[in-house]
C-alpha cells in the first residue's frame, strides 16, 4: 500500500512513474512540521532497523548516524562523511512494522537517523515543498518491492557490460590502450572493456576526440572491436568555453546553458578550464545534449560513463574573484592580522561551494528555477539526456551507461559507479555494504572502482577486491593518475588474476540471469541476509555477507593478511571454493558459525540448500562464453530457471529467454 502526501508545491522530479492520488487522510507514519522548512520526525523502537539511502556511507543498517543528500564531488570517503555523489532519499524502517518513506525533494535534505537522539529519526529540508511517499508492507523486502514498482524498471545494460573492464585516468594514445589489451590478452586474463578517461578528448572538450592522437578514431574503435574490446569513453558535464568549438557555440546560440540572474551564462571551471553547464533540466537542452552522443556512437562506441555531474565546480568566476580579493588583503596585511588558517579556509571553500550553486538558474518549461533548489537532480537529468537520446538513436539496442551523480529516477536510464574511493581495505567493506542499499533504490547496474581509485593499491587488496567484484554487475578496475599502476598484469603471479577473473566469466550466465530476473520483476540482485531470513535474528546483524539472486550467498574476505574469515550460515549450505588452479572444491556445511580458509587466489561462495546454479567453462570474453555446455553446481535434484537472451536487443519478455535446467 503506497500513500502520497503532498506538502506545499513540490518540484516534479519524475522519480515516480506510477500515478498515485494525493492522500487526504492523516499521515500514518511519524509527524511533520512545516514551521521552519520541512521536518519529519519518527520515534523508533529499540530494535528497529533502518535500511535504504542507496549510495551512502557506513552500514546496511543506517541507524546511529546522520546522512545528507547533497550530491558532491567528494573523493575522501572517510567514515565521518555525511554526503557522497548521490541523493537516494528512500528509507525503510523495519521492526514490528515495516514502513518505507521516499522524500521526493530535489534539494539538500538531511537524514538524522538516531544521531541526535538514539531513538529518533529526523528528516529535514529547508523548504516545505515535498512529495512524501509512505509504503506499508509485510516485511522490509516487501516494502522495497512495492517501492521499486512505482519508480519503474531499472536500466538494463548490454551483456558485454558484465565482462571485466580496465580503466585508468591517464591512457592517452592508441598505444596506451593497445598496451592494456596486449597485457590482458597475452596473460589470458579475460577482458571486454577498456575505459577512455578524459585524455581521449581534445582539451577535455565533450564529444571531441584528440585527432593528433587518433587520426582515424573509427578505425581504432574497429581495431579494438576486432579484438573483442569495447571502448567506453567518459563524458563530463561542463562544456568548454572556446570559440570555434561547435558544442559551445551552439549551446550559446540556442540559450541551452545555465544562466546567472542577469541572463549571462554561468561559468564554472572544471577539467577543461572555464565551462558552461548545459541546462539538463530544460527539455530542449537535454535533447540537444543527448543527441551529441551520436557522434561517438557513429564511430562505433556502444558505452559511456557520465562524470562530474553533481555538477562538480572547481571554482566559479565569482568565487575566484572573491578569493583573489581576500588574498589581496592578505598580501597587503603587513601586520599579519589574518590568521594563516583563514587562508586555508578560503582556498578550500572555493571548490563545490554552496554559494556557487545559488548563482545559476535552470529553465524548466519556461519557469526559472535556481540551481540549489534542484541541485540533486542535475546528474540524473544528464544521464536521462543520454538515455532518451539512445532511444532515438538506437531504439532496439542497449547502450552501456553509468553515471557518478544520481537521484532515484535515474535508475531507469543508467547504472552508477560509486566514485572516487581509495585503495583502502575499509573501502572494500564499504563497497560490500553499499550494494544492497543501491539496489533498494533501483540501481542494479552498480560497482565500485576495484582496487581503489585514489592512493596506491597492493596486490592483495586488488585480489580480494576482485574476488568480491566478481559478483558486482559492473566489474571495473579503475585508478587515478599518479597512483601505482593497477592493471592486473602489473603484479607478480599474474596467473592468479587470470584465474580470479575467469571465475567471473564462468559465473556470468548465472549472474546475468539473476540480474535480468531482478530487473524485469523490480526485484533485488543483492539482498541483505535479513531479507531472505526475516525470522533469523542473527541474520539481521550480518552486514559483510550478501545474498545474490535467489541461490547464492557470498562472504568476501576484506581484511589484510587474513587467511580466511568467519561466516554465518542461516541454513545448511554448500560451500563452494574456486581454487587457484581452476578446480572447484565443495563441502556441505550446516547452519551456524564457521571459519573458512580462503587463500588470496581463491573465491568463496555458498549455494543455498536445495538450489543449483549453472556454471560455464572459462572464457576470455563474454562473447566466447558457451552457454550450450554448462554444468550445474549445487544440490542434486535442484532446478534452475535460466534467463538468457542475445544481450544486445531489448526483446526481454520473449518466453524463449527462459528455460529450466535440472541437476
Ligand atoms: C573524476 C572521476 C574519476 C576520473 C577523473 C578524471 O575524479 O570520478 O573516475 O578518473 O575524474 O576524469
Amino acid at each position: 500500500m503506497v500513500k502520497k502526501y503532498v506538502y506545499g508545491n513540490p518540484f516534479n522530479t519524475e522519480a515516480v512513474v506510477t500515478s498515485i492520488p494525493k492522500e487526504e487522510g492523516a499521515l500514518t507514519a511519524g509527524s511533520v512540521s512545516t514551521d521552519k522548512g520541512y521536518t519529519w520526525t519518527y520515534k523508533m523502537d529499540a530494535d528497529d532497523i533502518v535500511y535504504g539511502l542507496g549510495e551512502a556511507n557506513r552500514g546496511i543498517n543506517k541507524r546511529g548516524y546522520i546522512y545528507v543528500s547533497d550530491c558532491s564531488d567528494i573523493p575522501d570517503h572517510t567514515e565521518d562523511l555525511r554526503c557522497l555523489y548521490a541523493a537516494h532519499n528512500f528509507i525503510i524502517i523495519s521492526g514490528q512494522n515495516h514502513i518505507g518513506l521516499f522524500f521526493d525533494y530535489p534539494a539538500v535534505i538531511t537524514f538524522d537517523i538516531g544521531y541526535t537522539r538514539q531513538d529518533t529519526i529526523t528528516v529535514h529540508c529547508n523548504e516545505a515543498n515535498v512529495n512524501l511517499y509512505v509504503i506499508d508492507g509485510d516485511s522490509a523486502y516487501d516494502v522495497v518491492k512495492q517501492f521499486r514498482k512505482i519508480i519503474g524498471r531499472s536500466y538494463i545494460p548490454p551483456k558485454f557490460a558484465f565482462g571485466f573492464g580496465q580503466s585508468r585516468w591517464g591512457y592517452v594514445t592508441p598505444d596506451d590502450f593497445r598496451t592494456v589489451v596486449d597485457g590482458y590478452r597475452k596473460n589470458h586474463i579475460p577482458l571486454d572493456m577498456v575505459y577512455m578517461d578524459i585524455d581521449y578528448m581534445k582539451d577535455y572538450k565533450d564529444f571531441t576526440v584528440n585527432e593528433e592522437n587518433f587520426p582515424d578514431f573509427k578505425g581504432f574503435v574497429d581495431e579494438m572491436k576486432a579484438r573483442k574490446i569495447h571502448l567506453v569513453p567518459i563524458i563530463d558535464a561542463g562544456v568548454k568555453i572556446e570559440d570555434g568549438y561547435d558544442v559551445y557555440e551552439e549551446g550559446v546560440e540556442k540559450g541551452y546553458f545555465c544562466k546567472k540572474e542577469d541572463g549571462s551564462n554561468f561559468v564554472a571551471a572544471v577539467w577543461p578550464g572555464r565551462t558552461h553547464f548545459p541546462d539538463m533540466l530544460n527539455k530542449d537542452a537535454r535533447k540537444w545534449f543527448g543527441d551529441k552522443y551520436k557522434r561517438l556512437i557513429d564511430a562505433g562506441i556502444d558505452g559511456f560513463w557520465n562524470d562530474m555531474n553533481e555538477p562538480a565546480i572547481f571554482y566559479s568566476d565569482e568565487g575566484m574573484a572573491e578569493l583573489k580579493d581576500f588574498l589581496k588583503d592578505y598580501i597587503n596585511d603587513t601586520e599579519e592580522k589574518i590568521p594563516y588558517f583563514a587562508i586555508f579556509e578560503h582556498v578550500g571553500k572555493i571548490k563545490n561551494s554552496p554559494e556557487d550553486y545559488k548563482r545559476f538558474y535552470h529553465n524548466v518549461d519556461g519557469v526559472r528555477v535556481r540551481h540549489d533548489k534542484v541541485h540533486n537532480i542535475f546528474g540524473y537529468n544528464m544521464t536521462r539526456a543520454a538515455g532518451e537520446a539512445f532511444e532515438r538513436i538506437a531504439p532496439d539496442k542497449r547502450i552501456l551507461m553509468f553515471s557518478r551523480s544520481s537521484y532515484i529516477g535515474m535508475h531507469r536510464y543508467g547504472g552508477v559507479w560509486t566514485g572516487d574511493n581509495k585503495s583502502w581495505w575499509s573501502h572494500l567493506l564499504l563497497n560490500i555494504k553499499m550494494m544492497p542499499s543501491l539496489n533498494m533504490c533501483g540501481f542494479l547496474y552498480t560497482g565500485a572502482d576495484l582496487g581503489g581509485f585514489g592512493a596506491d593499491t597492493t596486490r592483495d587488496l586488488l585480489m580480494r577486491w576482485l574476488a568480491f567484484g566478481i559478483f558486482t554487475p559492473l566489474m571495473r578496475d579503475h585508478a587515478a593518475a599518479g597512483t601505482r599502476k593497477q592493471e592486473c598484469y602489473q603484479f607478480e603471479n599474474v596467473e592468479d588474476f587470470a584465474n580470479l577473473i575467469s571465475v567471473r566469466y564462468r559465473l556470468i550466465p548465472y549472474l546475468y540471469s539473476e540480474f535480468m530476473k531482478a530487473a524485469l520483476s523490480d526485484d533485488l540482485y543483492f539482498k541483505p541476509l535479513a531479507f531472505v531470513y526475516p525470522e533469523d535474528e542473527m541474520a539481521a546483524n550480518v552486514e559483510d555477507q550478501l545474498i545474490i539472486g535467489n541461490e547464492i550467498m557470498i562472504a568476501p574476505v576484506y581484511t589484510q593478511n587474513a587467511k580466511g574469515r568467519y561466516v554465518y550460515l542461516p541454513e545448511d549450505m554448500l560451500f563452494v571454493k574456486f581454487m587457484g588452479d581452476g578446480s572447484i572444491v565443495t563441502e556441505e556445511m550446516s547452519a551456524g558459525h564457521h571459519y573458512i580458509q580462503v587463500a588470496l587466489n581463491e573465491v568463496p561462495m555458498f549455494i543455498r540448500k536445495g538450489f543449483c546454479i549453472p556454471l560455464a567453462q572459462p572464457a576470455e570474453t563474454v562473447d566466447a562464453i558457451d552457454t550450450a555446455h554448462m554444468e550445474l553446481l549445487g544440490y542434486d535434484g535442484a532446478s534452475y530457471e535460466l534467463y538468457e537472451d542475445d544481450g544486445i536487443h531489448k526483446d526481454y519478455d520473449n518466453g524463449a529467454n527462459r528455460k529450466i535446467l535440472t541437476k
